[in-house]
């Protein structure tokens, strides 16, 4: 079969090298892809949220499943297109890409359907907002009702900085109409966890668990981007978590979109906070995370093509899979800047080196080629994923792997999977 995956990132690398291991498998295509995909895929030129463009060509070149990898085509209702004119693709539809698309739709179901979560408000006047947040008092979190790239949820240490970030989203608009409405809310402590599950509307089938490291520096220090790295399995997610995860999260959710006349049908991914073994559910997104699906899918045994399908077809309680018992570290390898502006172009050195590794995969995000030369071409540029008995081994072989890849001000941190070790 030829398959179509959409997007550009280090989840597409890892989403493509995955499909293309399918024995089922005859062709795959990404649109827009990078240099490393094209190592796996016939790239092309498309762009993610070209909608049409991608319709066009999956049409032309009789695409037998298409497969989503960003949020933004999601939320545009590119599967409820696809699917009007015939064609097969694996993601959620428009309705139920709205618990990613919308923080306060996502807040309500949360609320309706009892799933665990912080308390909140939400506000679509500022002076309002900005009353509460003086009410409440700090630390508080400020959150961009829509799609802001990953940038709109603002922790605050004190009020004055939660009312200026009220202020910055709906008065100078920095998230665009992203910011009409904000969910002000309790800050949560506690340690993160990123799960994330296949579903058909009904059954789940869960991914290895995963923790990603958002913030910029080592120690997490310094701000927010879209994940520094990510290690699976996450030890936080105990036999004990997980089961409550599946019955006080997940279960709820799911049954809580079919409901309301949304069926979920896709891939979930639940943001958590967990505090003394009790999840809280921090956000939703409609779609694979980034980086964590590189670290999930090197541990994914056995065929991907057969779940996708059954997620559509609702078949999806007929499947299980198994997951390597070795733990799997990804680590970010980032331009000089990000997650503000960065340099592009910068030549990148080492990568036939580590391509001899036993156990490690580069994924590349953002890279292109120019004049035959791998050159970086965005603010994440690879995450070099590496495999290990342990955590500790897996963390060893990936720094071994980083350490031989260099470029002009590549930045990275170097404590990947640290929070691991001491649940070991
Ligand atoms: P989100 O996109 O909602 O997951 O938020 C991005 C990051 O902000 C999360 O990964 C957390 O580190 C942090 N965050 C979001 N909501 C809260 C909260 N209620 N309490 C503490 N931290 C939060
Ligand atoms: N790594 C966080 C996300 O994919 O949203």
């Amino acid at each position: 079969m030829k398959v179509l995956v959409v997007g550009g990132g280090g989840r597409e690398h890892a989403l493509v090298w995955k499909i293309a291991a399918s024995p089922k498998v005859s062709k795959v295509f990404c649109a827009p892809g990078n240099a490393g995909i094209s190592e796996q895929a016939t790239i092309v030129p498309i762009k993610a949220n070209d909608l049409n463009g991608l319709l066009e060509f999956a049409l032309k070149e009789k695409i037998d499943l298409t497969v989503v990898g960003p949020e933004d085509p999601l939320t545009r209702g590119i599967v409820d297109l696809f699917e009007s004119k015939g064609l097969s693709i694996f993601g959620a539809s428009r309705k139920a890409a709205e618990i990613e698309g919308s923080k306060a739709f996502a807040k309500e179901m949360m609320k309706k359907y009892r799933i665990p979560t912080a308390f909140y408000e939400i506000f679509d006047n500022q002076k309002e907002a900005e009353k509460y947040i003086r009410k409440q008092g700090a630390p508080i979190v400020v959150k961009a009702d829509g799609l802001a790239a990953g940038k709109g949820v603002i922790v605050c240490k004190t009020v004055a900085e939660a009312i200026q970030s009220v202020r910055k989203i709906m008065a100078e608009k920095i998230f665009g109409e992203a910011g009409d409405r904000v969910v002000v809310e309790e800050y949560l402590v506690g340690e993160e966890a990123s799960y994330i599950a296949f579903t058909d509307g009904k059954a789940i089938l869960p991914l290895a668990s995963s923790q990603d490291h958002k913030p910029i520096f080592d120690r997490d220090q310094g701000p927010n981007t879209g994940g520094m790295g990510a290690y699976s399995p996450a030890p936080v997610v105990t036999k004990e978590v997980h089961e409550r995860i599946i019955e006080k999260i997940l279960r709820p959710i799911i049954y809580g979109m079919e409901e309301e006349g949304r069926t979920y049908r896709g891939v979930l991914y639940a943001g958590l906070m967990i505090y003394d073994g009790h999840p809280k559910a921090l956000e939703f997104n409609a779609r694979f995370g980034d980086p964590e699906t590189q670290p999930v899918l090197m541990r994914m045994k056995g065929d991907i093509i057969p779940i996708l399908e059954a997620c559509m077809k609702g078949t999806l309680s007929q499947h299980q899979v198994e997951w390597d018992k070795r733990a799997s570290v990804s680590v970010v390898m980032a331009s000089k800047g990000y997650p503000e502006d960065y340099e592009k172009g910068k030549v990148i050195r080492g990568l036939k080196d580590v391509s001899k590794m036993e156990g490690v995969f580069v994924f590349h995000a953002g890279t292109s080629l120019k004049d035959g030369e791998m050159v970086t071409n965005g603010g994440r540029v690879l995450g070099v994923t590496g495999l290990g008995e342990d955590i500790p081994k897996a963390i060893e072989r990936t720094y071994q792997a980083v350490k031989k890849i260099s470029w002009d001000g590549v930045h990275y941190r170097t404590d990947i999977g640290q929070k691991a070790l001491c649940w070991l």
